[in-house]
């Protein structure tokens, strides 16, 4: 199957990302925010990162003005209808994924293959909600996702083996290197990433030591870009207790329970870089 027209229900920080690298990529990309305010927030942070990435001489204003055209924004989800592929990046809330899917299913061509970019969710589930379950599944992006090589492709036990070619054929073509992940709460990344962080705030909470030596070592010890406090900010604090929670449902290993600091932080609003205050405040 031919992919040229790209559907993203959802321009936030993971939305607008992967609309960006889909459009920048060659495909006509349209993206779905729920009312205009996020929708103009969302295509506002593209718009801005094209517009650096022309200051780096990394594309030509021509580039730009191309990517401008291919990317189209809108608050109905019927403009979907003749995408060749639909990657859901809402809330990571599974009523709310729940709830999408079968309205996908309903208003996109039959043909067409529906990728959820949920990082710890069961995407079975979803499948299972749609009358195409051979069709969907995960392709699980990283944030920045523009900059970060890495997608994890999700296999269910009903996406199709020409599903799954598909999926790394397009993701591929957008620069990413993929891995093959089964549907089990947080596939590859995630499993191991969470772990970490969460073992970084239970540090904080026990007095080990303070957020900045914990991010310094990291950082020069390790050789990590951030250390994990500033990658927690970044990730977004309420994004990485969905994450914990989804896993630890699953398993219920403790090593995936939220520390209650997380989880006080983002019952206060705190989520991190995109709220102004996180671990670190950016305000
Ligand atoms: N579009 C295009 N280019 C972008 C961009 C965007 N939206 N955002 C950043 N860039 C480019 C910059 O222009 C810069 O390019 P240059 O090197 O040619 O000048 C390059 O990316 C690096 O950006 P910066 O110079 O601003 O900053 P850094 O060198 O510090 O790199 C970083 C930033 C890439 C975010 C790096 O710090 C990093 O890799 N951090 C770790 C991120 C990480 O681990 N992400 C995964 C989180 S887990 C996740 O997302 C899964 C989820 O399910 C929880």
């Amino acid at each position: 199957m031919t992919i040229r027209k790209v559907g993203v229900v959802g321009c936030g920080l993971m939305g607008g990302g992967i609309a960006q690298t889909c459009a920048q990529s060659g495909y006509e990309t349209v993206v779905r925010e729920v009312n205009q305010e996020l929708l103009d927030k969302g295509l506002a942070r593209i718009y801005s990162a094209w517009e650096m990435m022309l200051s780096k001489s990394k594309l030509t204003q021509g580039q730009v003005d191309e990517n401008r055209s291919r990317l189209h924004g809108t608050l109905d989800l019927a403009d979907f209808a003749d995408c060749d592929l639909v990657i859901e990046a809402v809330i990571e809330n599974m009523e709310e994924k729940l709830r999408l899917f079968p309205v996908l299913d309903r208003i996109v061509k039959p043909e067409a293959l529906l990728l959820t970019n949920t990082s710890s969710l069961n995407i079975t589930q979803m499948g299972a909600v749609t009358k195409r379950p051979e069709k969907v599944c995960g392709l699980h992006f990283f944030n920045p996702a523009p900059v970060m090589k890495l997608v994890e492709v999700v296999k269910t036990i009903s996406s199709s083996e020409d599903t799954i070619e598909t999926v790394k054929q397009f993701a591929i073509s957008l620069g990413k290197t993929t891995v093959l992940a089964k549907d089990t709460a947080g596939f590859i990344v995630n499993f191991l990433l969470i772990p970490y962080l969460i073992a970084a705030i239970r540090m904080l909470e026990n007095g080990q030591a303070s957020r900045d030596d914990i991010d310094t070592a990291m950082k020069l010890g390790c050789g990590y870009p951030m250390g994990p406090f500033t990658l927690l900010d970044y990730v977004g604090l309420d994004t990485t207790l969905w994450a914990a929670e989804a896993i630890y449902e699953e398993y219920k290993d403790p090593l995936y329970a939220p520390p209650p600091l997380l989880r006080r932080m983002v019952q206060s609003g705190i989520y991190g870089k995109k709220s102004g205050k996180g671990f670190y405040n950016y305000q």
